[in-house]
This record gives C-alpha cells, structure tokens and sequence, in this order.
C-alpha cells in the first residue's frame, strides 16, 4: 500500500513559491505556520528537495512540543520521518537537518548514492531506486515501511513531479497576499503532462481564510462536480 500522499506549498498571488535572493521569502503567516504545524504532525513522512535543503536548511521538525506529546501517546515516534531526493547525491552533513529530530531517509539514484557513499552514517538511511528517481516506486518503498501519510513539501521540482505522476492524493494550497514577479523565481510548478491535461478540472474540497491568507484544499484525482 502506498501513503496517502498531501502536497503542501505557499504561493504568491502570480503563483511563486519563493524569490530569487538567498534568504528564503515567507510566504505564510503565523497562523497559517502553525496549520502547516498540524499537517506535519498529522504526517508519518515529510519530504522535499534536495534542492530546498541546500537553500534554504530547513529542519522539517514538528515544533509544537504538544503535538509531538499527542504522537507519543498514539505509539508513534516524536517526529515523522524525514525524507529527501536526490539524484546526485550532493548533501553537506553540516546542515541542520542532520543534526535534529528523528529518523531520516535520503532517496536517491546509484550515482547519488556512490557519491553520498559513508558521509551520512549515522544520521539517515540511503535508499537507491536505480538508474533514476521513480517516484511511485519511492511510495511503493515508504508503504512497505508502514508509512500510511506523507506530506510533500517541495520545492517546485519535486511538486511538479509527484502531480504530473498523478501521485498526489490533497493539496493545500496558501496563496500569500504577494507580487513576486521575477522570472528568475521559483515557481509552484513547472512543465510538464499532467494526468487529464488542461481540461481536467480537479475537486475544490474547501477554501478558508487564515488572516490575510486564502488557503485552498485541492483533490487532484476527484473531478470537479461543477458542470
Ligand atoms: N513556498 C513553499 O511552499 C516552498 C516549499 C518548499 C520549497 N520552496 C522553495 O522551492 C525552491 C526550491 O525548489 P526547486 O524546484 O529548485 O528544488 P526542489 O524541488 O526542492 O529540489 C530539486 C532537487 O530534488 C531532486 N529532484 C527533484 N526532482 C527530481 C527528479 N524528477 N528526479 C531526480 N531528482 C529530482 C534533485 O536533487 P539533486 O540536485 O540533488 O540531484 C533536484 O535538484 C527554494 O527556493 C525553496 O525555498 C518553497
């Protein structure tokens, strides 16, 4: 069985998730920090980019030390499991991630894992899907673990991929009051098929305001019930 798979991103208004200066762009509010809080401790698994680890070294913890308490008490472990791809294996151990929360596994390709080869023993498991990154076999990997729900955090590589594999079961989506507006930007997602093309109109399960952000929650392989 593979996870139930819910793709999480924040948005500008012109549909960027980032801009291009070093320091990361917050999107989101406080309270709509904290809602992204209760995603990750409603999650068995988080996973982004390696791309978004080298930019922005994030630690993907749940930071609420209550919602932590409530997994310990559902016999689950404190944090979910943690989870990066890459393809060519290019991870500075000094980064946070490495140094905090629990258990971690880095996906990647047979020239990513040669090239990780023993420099993150002891802090996660290196997982080789082959001569490329197959997605749905990366699922297939994390159901045999037991991991029932995984949240996908990013960046646009890694969205862009789940969604054109028709991988993604919800997504939440915060548009940010925001005018990015550099094409030098990253963007939610970028080209590619995605399953029913253009004319497939997905599921709008819910819209809610979280102070001056609108957040939307998407059901990709539901059809819209709008005629
Ligand atoms: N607003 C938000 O909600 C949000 C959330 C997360 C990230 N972000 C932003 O997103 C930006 C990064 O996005 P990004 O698209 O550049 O990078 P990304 O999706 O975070 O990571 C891309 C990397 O993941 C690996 N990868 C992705 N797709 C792959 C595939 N099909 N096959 C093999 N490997 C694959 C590759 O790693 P290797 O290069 O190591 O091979 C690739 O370079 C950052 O600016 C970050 O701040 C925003």
């Amino acid at each position: 069985m593979r996870p139930h798979v819910m793709l999480s991103v924040a948005v500008s208004i012109d549909g960027y998730i980032d801009d291009a200066s070093p320091d990361r762009l917050l999107l989101s509010n406080a309270a709509d920090f904290d809602r992204v809080d209760v995603l990750r401790a409603d999650s068995d698994a988080i996973l982004i980019g390696a791309e978004t680890l080298r930019r922005d070294n994030p630690r993907l913890l749940v930071n609420s030390s209550d919602r932590r308490l409530q997994r310990v008490a559902a016999g689950k472990p404190d944090y979910p499991v943690r989870v990066i791809v890459t393809a060519g294996g290019d991870l500075d151990p000094e980064l946070r991630f490495w140094h905090s929360g629990g258990e971690r596994l880095v996906y990647t390709t047979e020239a990513g894992a040669a090239r990780i080869g023993d420099r993150l023993s002891g802090r996660a498991e290196v997982v080789s899907l082959g001569a490329a990154i197959d997605f749905a076999a990366l699922l297939d990997d994390l159901g045999k673990r037991g991991l029932e729900r995984l949240m996908v955090e990013g960046g646009g590589s890694i969205h862009t991929a789940f969604l054109s594999g028709g991988l993604v079961d919800e997504i939440w989506m915060a548009v940010a009051p925001l005018v990015v507006g550099d094409p030098a930007a990253p963007r939610f997602l970028g080209a590619a098929d995605f399953p029913g093309g253009s004319n497939h109109r997905m599921q709008l399960a819910d819209v809610a305001r979280i102070g001056d952000i609108a957040l939307l929650h998407y059901l990709p392989k539901e059809d819209s019930d709008v005629g």
